[in-house]
């Protein structure tokens, strides 16, 4: 059988499939339908220091191309989840990563510290990139300078996975994982939404209370292979590639790309154990191919870069 299995410095993953970051709640309201300790790992909705109800309604969109949504980063704080959500998690037995989400690299750090208090957390993904919300959020991480310094805020108070998210919206994302790496990130997550607007034009309004919302799905996912493929380039650090993965071959072809994992996301509310069958897929295909590690497909692809205009700028 195909090694399955992924270490990432303290951690070692079951399998390379995790669930994004605010599609899988806390991982206890889907326990009755997913077997979760067949989940490569689980992010958490993004945590931040204090409870949060995040944007008004309306918050969520379907459109022909995928999913708007402005949640605004609705939590119920650090606090709550080591009392309420984290005694659930330790008991899944599989890996569990906190996504933190602050207006301060301050707000930041007390969240991270807060956490590496408790047993039961095995790493962290840092939000640099929500779209929804002004203070925060894009701010940071359309800003090179400040995901570098959130990372070197952060990178002493934790020998856990540090994990950081990057945003699609900005001109050149190496840029930005380059800056992660060199501040002693343990890997980037590769992307998060890409801002969208949905117009109803018999009100002649946004449908989303924010006007914008953060673009998910299916539709996002030939942008993030190409993200994917620019930020393997530029750094040694492992990539973790997330954008419209629905089934393993979605998944398959961020591992050929060079994302030593992956995160499925939206595909969760359609189908809440899809990670599950996404690591059984990648693991039968690979088994059918002989394939002895699945690590061995990551970065396969076979393409030329003297003829890739991504190449050209990296
Ligand atoms: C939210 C946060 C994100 O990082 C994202 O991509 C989309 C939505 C939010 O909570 O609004």
């Amino acid at each position: 059988m195909t090694t399955t299995s992924y270490r990432l410095g303290s951690v070692e993953f079951k399998n390379r499939v995790l669930v994004a970051s605010g599609t899988f709640g806390y991982g206890d309201e889907v326990a009755d339908l997913v077997d979760l300790s067949q989940i490569g790992g689980i992010i958490t909705k993004s945590l931040s220091l204090k409870p949060r109800d995040g944007n008004p309604p309306r918050r969520i969109i379907e459109t022909a191309s995928g999913m708007l949504n402005s949640i605004g980063l609705a939590n119920i704080g650090v606090h709550r989840f080591i009392e309420e959500k984290l005694p659930f998690l330790r008991t899944v037995g599989t890996a569990v990563i906190a996504n933190i989400a602050a207006s301060s690299v301050d707000e930041y750090c007390s969240v991270l510290a807060l956490l590496e208090e408790q047993k039961g957390v095995d790493g962290y993904e840092i939000n640099v990139s929500c779209p929804n919300v002004r203070e925060g959020g894009l701010n940071f991480g359309t800003s090179c300078p400040a995901v570098a310094e959130i990372t070197r805020r952060l990178r002493p108070l934790t020998s856990k996975p540090l994990i950081v998210k990057l945003t699609p919206n900005v001109t050149h994302i190496a840029e930005f994982a380059r800056a992660v790496e060199s501040e002693g990130g343990d890997a980037v997550s590769v992307i998060n939404t890409l801002i969208g607007m949905a117009v109803d034009i018999n009100s002649r309004r946004p449908f989303l209370s924010t006007v914008t919302g953060g673009l998910s799905g299916p539709a996002i996912k030939p942008v993030a292979l190409a993200k994917v493929y620019e930020v393997v380039k530029a750094v040694k650090i492992p990539v973790i590639g997330i954008g419209g993965i629905r089934t393993a071959q979605d998944a398959l072809e961020f591992l050929v790309t060079g994302a030593a994992m992956v995160q499925v996301g939206t595909q969760n509310f359609v189908q809440p154990d899809c990670a599950v069958k996404i690591a059984a897929g990648i693991a039968e295909w690979c088994n059918e191919r002989g394939v002895k590690d699945v690590g061995d497909i990551v970065g396969s692809l076979k393409a030329d870069a003297s003829v890739s205009i991504l190449d050209s700028w990296l």
